[in-house]
């Protein structure tokens, strides 16, 4: 678990940059934004105060998101790394071939914060009567219910944002966002694996165009100011 970096820091420079945003601009802005800001929000001050720094190269520029405001942050890479799992669940044989809903497994996804887990239990309710003879995998999950005797299978998290980050399924799942706009093929996946950086970048481009629900009305450009707030994410 990663710590709080001095978001309440930043939240005080880019409030300080914003009130000296009309005098001197890079005696305030320059010397502060190379050795506070942390990489990836050092460019959130608009642009007209804080410049693409002359070194960004022309790869660094091109993961950067940018908006009309002048905004500009890190969109980052997805991880290289690939995850493997205690028994290799394959998300294409029961999502895809067998056609069941993600939900059946992650119910907590429109429900609240977590889409969550399965139990073993939920697991077993199936392969109870599945034949595990000569299937390694099946063997495994079995000898985890018995010797278990209700402990956890231990899966590795695939996606673990910061503490400092608020994120919640729900809301997204009820405004009609698609597990897969930020998940990927899940269905076609044999071990699930991340395709988002989960960077702030990464959540921002999307708040920025994403479609809103029509039952904001006349206030949906007021909702999507307000999914680009600090204090949306970081509360
Ligand atoms: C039969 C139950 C089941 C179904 C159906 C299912 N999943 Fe999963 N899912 C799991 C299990 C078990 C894990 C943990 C192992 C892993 O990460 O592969 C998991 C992991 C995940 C993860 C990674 C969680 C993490 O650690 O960050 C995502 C994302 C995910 N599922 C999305 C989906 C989506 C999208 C669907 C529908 C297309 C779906 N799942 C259908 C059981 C299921
Ligand atoms: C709705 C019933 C159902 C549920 C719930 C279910 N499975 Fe399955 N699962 C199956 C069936 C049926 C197969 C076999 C498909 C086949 O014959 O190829 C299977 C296949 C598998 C395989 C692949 C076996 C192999 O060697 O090909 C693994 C691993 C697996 N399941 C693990 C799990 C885990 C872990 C969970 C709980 C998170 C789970 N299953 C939940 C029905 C289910
Ligand atoms: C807007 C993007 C987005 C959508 C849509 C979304 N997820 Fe997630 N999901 C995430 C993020 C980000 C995390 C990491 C959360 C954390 O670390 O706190 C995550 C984590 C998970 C996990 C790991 C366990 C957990 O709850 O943290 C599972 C399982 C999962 N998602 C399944 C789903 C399923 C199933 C759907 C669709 C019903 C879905 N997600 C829709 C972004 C999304
Ligand atoms: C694929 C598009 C997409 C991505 C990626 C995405 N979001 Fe969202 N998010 C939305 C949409 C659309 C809404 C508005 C839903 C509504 O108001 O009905 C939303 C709403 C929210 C809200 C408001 C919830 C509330 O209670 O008002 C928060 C917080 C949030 N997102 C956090 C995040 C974070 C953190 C990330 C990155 C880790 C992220 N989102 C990535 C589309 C996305
Ligand atoms: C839509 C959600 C969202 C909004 C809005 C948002 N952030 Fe973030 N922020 C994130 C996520 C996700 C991360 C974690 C990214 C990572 O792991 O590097 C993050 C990380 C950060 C960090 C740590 C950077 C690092 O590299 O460790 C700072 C500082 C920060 N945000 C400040 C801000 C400020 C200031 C604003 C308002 C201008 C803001 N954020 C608005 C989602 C958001």
């Amino acid at each position: 678990m990663r710590s709080l970096p001095g978001v309440a820091l930043v939240f005080a420079l880019v409030t300080a940059l914003g009130v000296v945003a009309g005098c001197s601009t890079n005696a305030v802005a320059k010397p502060a934004d190379e050795e506070i800001f942390p990489i990836g929000s050092k460019n959130l001050a608009p642009n007209t105060i804080v410049d693409i720094p002359m070194s960004a190269s022309p790869l660094e520029i091109d993961k950067m998101t940018f908006f009309p405001e002048g905004l500009s942050v890190a969109v980052g890479d997805v991880p290289a790394e690939v995850i493997t799992q205690p028994i290799a669940f394959p998300h294409s044989k029961h999502a895809k071939d067998m056609g069941m809903d993600c939900q059946y497994c992650h119910s907590g996804a429109r429900k609240g914060q977590h889409a969550g887990v399965p139990p073993t239990q939920v697991c077993m309710g199936c392969h109870n009567v599945v034949a595990s003879d000569g299937r390694p995998e099946l063997e495994k999950l079995k000898a985890f219910w018995a010797d278990g005797k209700g402990d956890p299978i231990p899966w590795v998290k695939v996606h673990d944002l910061p503490d400092f980050v608020y994120f919640n399924h729900k809301r997204h799942v009820l405004g009609g966002v698609q597990c897969q706009e930020c998940h990927g093929q899940v269905q076609e996946m044999g071990v699930d694996q991340r395709v988002a950086s989960l960077k702030m970048g990464w959540c921002l481009d999307c708040h920025a165009q994403h479609a809103l629900d029509d039952s904001y009305g006349t206030q949906q450009e007021l909702r999507r100011s307000e999914l680009k707030d600090c204090w949306t994410c970081h509360k």
